[in-house]
């Protein structure tokens, strides 16, 4: 089952609302930007490969979304949709990538004299050369994103295939947030990795970090391993020190949001992880396909999204913290470049002085 795909019968994007997992495997439409926008923000689509689809999608989205017939409107209101779908995460760089891809592919076939400011997030100039009609852009834009989705299921199996080789019969993981399947159109990356490495017959176990404050480990990775019978175990975030420094882990993989030219980022306690696994001399590996690469740029430069206070003040409705306590919430932390092992990718495993 993919975690996200367009659906031809009501042309609308289709996803696994990742919100209500482990209680319920549930679909939900994304009919409108804001809708989708909306799911984007309350993380119902989550992880960086799943978002890149989610940006293409949504490009194709706003093209079926418009109702009238010049087509110079309909790129306008396209490009407006572009940044308002980009601005929404803005540390995942899969998102932009996405939007980007499809965007530019529809510029490009329609000819467009465009000057495309990508660093300003910006599409200016436009001027029509071509005929297509408003059905052909339709096309266009829905081809590209799919292509998007039908390639990010190749992808991970390659990053599957090459992480695996990394993995000793027995080995135990440690991962935190969720990299898997639904992080992604399908497979996932870190845990693609450790699925890949089951599919060639090693015996892995995993300790899956719960991930706080939104439990992205504790709610989908265990449940993803389990239903694909892996062994896993959930600890506290603040458990790995303690499984680390006792040898109960052989090797640590994540995921990332966005790969700058100094470091990684991804979801927040990464850092932490990646420090004891240097101190504890435990491998600290990273999955990720290029589309997360983002070489122009350092950490420095990267905006680190900061999310409600109330995910830490709350547990589900209930106030665990004073209700006026003041909070700081970051959703991604930056882990430096010589904290890192090797990038997995699915053109290979690099070093990370190969960055
Ligand atoms: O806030 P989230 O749940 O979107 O954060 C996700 C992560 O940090 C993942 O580790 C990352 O996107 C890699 S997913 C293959």
């Amino acid at each position: 089952m993919r975690t996200i795909e367009w659906n031809d019968i009501e042309n609308c994007i289709e996803i696994i609302d990742q919100t209500r997992i482990p209680l319920k495997l549930e679909k939900t439409f994304c009919k409108t930007i804001d809708s989708l926008l909306n799911a984007i923000k309350s993380l119902k689509i989550r992880g960086a490969p799943a978002l890149g689809a989610a940006g293409g999608l949504g490009i194709a989205l706003s093209a079926f979304q418009y109702g009238g017939e010049d087509r110079e409107e309909m790129l306008g209101a396209m490009i407006s949709d572009a940044k308002r779908i980009k601005d929404v995460r803005p540390t995942a760089v899969n998102l932009s990538w996405g939007v980007n891809r499809v965007l530019e592919k529809v510029l490009k076939n329609r000819r467009f004299d465009c000057i495309c400011k990508l660093e300003n997030q910006r599409f200016s100039n436009a001027t029509t050369l071509s005929e297509e009609s408003i059905e052909d852009i339709r096309r266009f834009a829905l081809e590209e994103a799919e292509r998007i989705c039908e390639e990010d299921v190749k992808i991970n199996r390659m990053i599957g295939e090459n992480g695996a080789k990394l993995l000793d019969d027995g080995d135990i993981i440690l991962t935190h947030c969720n990299a898997g399947r639904l992080a992604c159109v399908d497979w996932g990356t870190a845990l693609g990795v450790v699925r890949s490495a089951v599919e060639m017959g090693k015996a892995i176990k995993v300790f899956a970090c719960e991930t706080r404050p939104l439990n992205q480990g504790g709610r989908i990775t265990t449940w993803e391993l389990m239903k694909d019978g892996i062994d896993v175990t959930l600890i506290a975030d603040s458990s790995s020190g303690i499984v680390m420094r006792n040898k109960m882990v052989d090797k640590v993989i994540v995921g990332a949001d966005r790969i700058v030219k100094d470091g990684v980022f991804n979801k927040i306690g990464t850092y932490t992880h990646s420090v004891l696994a240097k101190e504890n001399k435990i491998p600290f590996y990273v999955a990720a396909p290029y589309s997360t690469f983002d070489l122009e740029r350092t950490g420095r430069e990267i905006i680190i999204e900061e999310r409600c206070a109330d995910e830490l003040r709350k547990f589900g409705k209930t106030y665990i913290a004073p209700k006026n306590v003041k909070v700081f919430n970051p959703a991604f932390d930056f882990t430096p470049i010589e904290n890192i092992t090797s990038i997995i990718t699915e053109k290979g495993v690099l070093d990370p002085g190969e960055i």
